[in-house]
This record gives C-alpha cells, structure tokens and sequence, in this order.
C-alpha cells in the first residue's frame, strides 16, 4: 500500500516543527496532527533517498576478480540496424555482460558512461541506460543532428566495484584529515579537526543547531574557539577497499571500451517539423537533457538564445546574481569576468585556489561567490571566516526579479557519507522554499556537479560518488520551480574530464543560466 505524508506549515507549531498528516491509500490515516521536529523529518528524508539509492546499486561480494564484468568479454548488439536513420529517431543497443571466463552475469549494477559524437562537427550526447538487473543492459541513443555517428560504450567500473565503493563509502568520515589553525596572539596553533572526532578532549564546536550541520576541532589549551582561522586538509593513509577490490577497480579504470562491430551510424534530416518552446524552469526527466552540436549546447525540448558580450551585458544590467557553491562556479565569475573585461574596469581580485567572496561590479551587475560550507578537501589552507552554508546565505536574500542564486555542491562531498551531502542539500531546498515565500520572483538555478578527471583517488573522489549526489540532487529539488544545469550531462556530451570543465564547456553552462534568467 502506498504510505505518504503531507507537511503543512501550520500556525499551532512553531516554525521550528512541521505538522504532518498521514495518508494511506487517500485515506486520511491520523485524525489529528501530529507535530514533529522539523529535524526529525529532515533525517527521516535522509534516511528515505538513502534507502532510494541502496536499492539501485548493487550489493555483492567476489573473491576472484575472474567473475567480474570483464567489458572485453560483454557484447553490444544494434537493435534496429539500418542504413540510413533520420533525426529524432532512437538507436537502441543491447548490452550483454560477461565475466572473464565467458560466464553471462547474473545480475546489474554495471557503472557506465555512454555517448555517441561525431569529431568532424564537434557534436555529442549521453545515452540513456536501462538496467534490466539480470546483466543485460538496454542503451538507447536520441539522433538529434546529421551526419555520421559513432557510439562509445565505456565501461567505467563493473558491478562489483560499484559495490565495493558505495560500502566503502559508508564507513567513516575520517578519509580526509581537516587541520585547523588558531591564532594565539602573534603566533599559530595547529589542531586536529573534522566531522566526528573520536576524543573525550574538549572540542571546539561550530554548530549549526537548526540545520543540524555541525564541525569540530580540539580546543587548543586557552585559545579561544572564536581564534580559529584557517583550515586545510589532507587524505588520510587509510583505505576501506580491501587490496582485492582495489586491484579490481584500478583495471578497469579509467574505462574501458565494450567491442562494438556496427562502426559508423549515418543520420540524416527527414522531417522539418520541430516544436520547440522556451526553456522553463523545472527540472525534467528527459533525456538526455541536451546535444553539444558545433560546440554549442542545444537542450532537447526547448529553444535557447546564444548570448554575447553585448546581451549578456543588457542581461546582467541592474541585477544581482550570487554563486554559492564550489570553484566550478568560481569559474562562471572568471568568466564573466574574462568576457565582459572590455566593458568597465574591474576590481582586482585574488583568483587564488581558495579565494575569498569576489564582488566585481560592472556598472551596476553585481555578481558574487561565496563557497560553500564544510567541508572544502584542499592542501592549501583558506580562511574559515568567509565559509558559510549555503542555507544560511539563502536565507540573508530579500530576493526580486532581478536576483538569481546559483547553487553547485558535490566535488568536496565525495570522500564523506553522502548522507551529509544529502542533508545539505535537504537543507538549501528548505531555504529555497522559504525564499519562494517572501520572493517567489527570485530564480533559483541548480547546477550539478560534473565529471572530472579520472586519475584520482576512486574511493575519495571517483565519479561514481558524483554520480550518486547527482541522483540525490535530482530527488529533492523534483517539483520545485528552479532552474536545473546538468553539468554531468553536459560533461558527457562534451567528452570532458576535469573537476574545471574548459571554457567552451562553461560558457555553455552559463548561456543556459542566462536563458533561464533573462
Ligand atoms: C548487503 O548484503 C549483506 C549480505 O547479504 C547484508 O548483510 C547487508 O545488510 C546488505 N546491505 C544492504 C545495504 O542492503
Ligand atoms: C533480462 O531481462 C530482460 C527484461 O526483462 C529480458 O528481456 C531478457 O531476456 C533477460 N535476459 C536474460 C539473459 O535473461
Ligand atoms: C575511538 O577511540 C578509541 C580509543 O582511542 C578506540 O578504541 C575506538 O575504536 C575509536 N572508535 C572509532 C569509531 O574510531
Ligand atoms: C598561547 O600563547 C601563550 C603566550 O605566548 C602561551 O603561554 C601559550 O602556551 C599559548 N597557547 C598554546 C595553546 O599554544
């Protein structure tokens, strides 16, 4: 039977609780409501896209890397085989998985990155994958140019892998080690800090009590905790791989190609007719979400305006555009900052990895980065004082309709159980509702995390963990009117791998926020 709860903000509790109505079938279950702790319910939806994502990823052992998903072993089979497609039309190739004795795998989980592209005109797009859980995989391709086509079909990690990292993930939040630095007087002191500290010594706190996000680092003998200045962090020596499953992830990586013998695939335009809106905000299940085509980014199901320099200046004008989130955003101020440069002089400022908040003004745009709070996994120290959580920065706009926000996490949360990612961002749709309430005019863009580069720590870092928030963003902003940037998408499509996407992929990223804003 199928069991939802309803919350209403209702006068009888304190804004601090939520009243809930149960229903079970449509019928109204509880009489009464029941009042409960906006954070118990804030963990029960943890708890509930948890649950979500368990369900999707596989669950299994192996102690002989020969029965895992060898990709040289699997097969790829064209579905509708022709000699001519026409734009619009779907290829569907089967995936058949085999282990490395030739045995059909018995069950899914597979982690794969898909794409067709054409090099000769700078076009690409992800497909769309269909688990059927028992190793065989269905990949279906919209043909959405003309041209000759190619398919990659890269197996990124086998199923067992997959495995392997989400239960690794799990574990602890000690895989990255947080230095903390305290001034005391002209000298420094230099403290153990994190997440959860293990320790009976005194701590310094820094909660967030109504959000529940909370950091600690030892006090440091008298200092006060208000001294603390500087934080950096390094990974710890540990692992919660077992020497197996590394050995099986690192031969794979970074991907390898299933053997395909249908080559080139020849699209042409068959029909003229195209029903095309503007972009509206909302996230959408389609996919995929867009096509890279000459380098320029053309989302699926609706038009988009190509903005430049003297646009996205009429654009801008009077607005006040603010960027929390991580250094991919940072990268949207370089860049306005790189093209509007002729315009107006600029106020200097420090591009340093870990810079400080950034307000260049042109005339009268305003556009601002904050990052965003714990955690920021970087060697090189930066400053605590202008670190907040992107709830708390939401909830200081008035918002109008000449403000937009922009919110991007992911990259910094991989090496920690995704549940603080989760609750995080549970957290800024909660600001992003209270925000619609006092400016429903105010735009909201959220932009996912992307690909990166693929000689990394898999177990801190890997994209598979970035692949997981990016389902669990998609989960708590559904039905809510903000604009949505699949960056992972986009860095599919695009082919890229770097953590800082290049400035052809940015520009498109931001030509869709300037589409959704003006
Ligand atoms: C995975 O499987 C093991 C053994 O069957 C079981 O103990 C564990 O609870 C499972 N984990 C999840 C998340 O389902
Ligand atoms: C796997 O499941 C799909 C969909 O249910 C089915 O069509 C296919 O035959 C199955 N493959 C095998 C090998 O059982
Ligand atoms: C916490 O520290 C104690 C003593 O150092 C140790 O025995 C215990 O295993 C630690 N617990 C965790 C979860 O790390
Ligand atoms: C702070 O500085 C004072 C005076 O220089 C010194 O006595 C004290 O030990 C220092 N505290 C710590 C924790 O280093």
């Amino acid at each position: 039977s199928s069991f939802s709860t309803i919350s209403l903000p209702l006068f009888l509790c304190t804004s601090f609780w939520r009243v809930c109505i149960y229903f079970c079938n449509g019928q109204l279950l509880q009489a009464f409501p029941v009042c409960y702790k906006k954070t118990q319910l804030i963990q029960k939806e943890v708890k509930k896209i948890l649950a979500k994502l368990d369900q999707q990823i596989p669950n299994v052992s192996f102690s002989d890397t020969r029965t895992t998903t060898s990709p040289e072993d699997s097969k790829a089979i064209l579905l509708n085989q022709k000699d001519n497609y026409c734009v619009g039309e779907q290829l569907m190739v089967l995936l058949d998985m085999f282990d490395h004795m030739g045995k059909r795998k018995a069950y899914g989980g597979d982690f794969f990155k898909v794409r067709i592209y054409s090099p000769s005109i700078q076009a690409g797009a992800s497909g769309h994958i269909m688990d059927y859980r028992n190793g065989t995989y269905l990949v279906s391709f919209t043909l959405l140019w003309e041209g000759p086509i190619r398919v990659s079909l890269l197996l990124m990690h086998p199923s067992e892998g997959v495995s392997a990292l989400w239960k690794a993930r799990k574990k602890v939040y000690d895989k990255i080690a947080f230095t903390g630095k305290y001034l005391n007087g002209t000298s420094e002191v230099s403290v153990e800090c994190g997440f959860v500290m293990n320790t009976s010594e005194e701590l310094c706190k820094y909660l967030d009590e109504r959000d529940e996000e909370a950091f600690y680092c030892l006090k440091p003998g008298n200092i006060p905790c208000e001294a603390f200045v500087q934080l950096m962090s390094k990974n710890s020596p540990i692992s919660y791989l077992t020497a197996l499953e590394m050995e099986l992830l690192d031969s794979i990586h970074p991907g390898v190609e299933i053997p395909q013998k249908f080559g080139q695939i020849q699209v042409s335009v068959c029909t003229t007719e195209m029903s095309i809106q503007k972009c509206n905000f909302g996230l959408s299940s389609h996919h995929p979400t867009g096509f890279a085509w000459q380098n320029q980014w053309y989302p699926r199901f609706c038009s988009i305006t190509i903005f430049r320099t003297l646009k996205i200046t009429t654009c801008l004008e009077r607005k006040l555009i603010l960027f929390l989130g991580d250094s991919t955003l940072r990268q949207w101020l370089e860049y306005f900052m790189k093209y509007l440069k002729s315009r107006k002089t600029l106020i200097q400022t420090d591009f340093s990895e870990i810079g400080r908040l950034f307000s260049p003004l042109l005339e009268n745009i305003q556009i601002h980065w904050k990052k965003h709070g714990h955690p920021f996994v970087t060697t090189s120290e930066y400053m605590t004082t202008d670190h907040s959580y992107a709830a708390r920065e939401i909830d200081t706009v008035a918002g109008d309709k000449d403000t937009a926000i922009v919110v991007s996490l992911g990259q910094h949360f991989r090496p920690f159980p995704i549940e603080l990612f989760i609750r995080r961002m549970i957290n800024i749709r909660e600001a992003v509702q209270r925000l619609f309430l006092r400016s429903p005019e105010t735009k909201v863009i959220i932009k996912s995390e992307n690909l990166r580069k693929t000689d990394i720590d898999l177990e801190r870092f890997g994209d598979f963990h970035g692949y997981t928030q990016m389902l669990a963003v998609k989960d708590i902003f559904q039905g809510l009117n903000v604009g949505f940037i699949d960056a992972w998408d986009m860095s599919i499509a695009y082919d890229t791998s770097d953590v800082h996407p290049p400035y052809h992929v940015v520009g498109n990223q931001i030509n869709l926020f300037l589409n959704y804003i003006c």
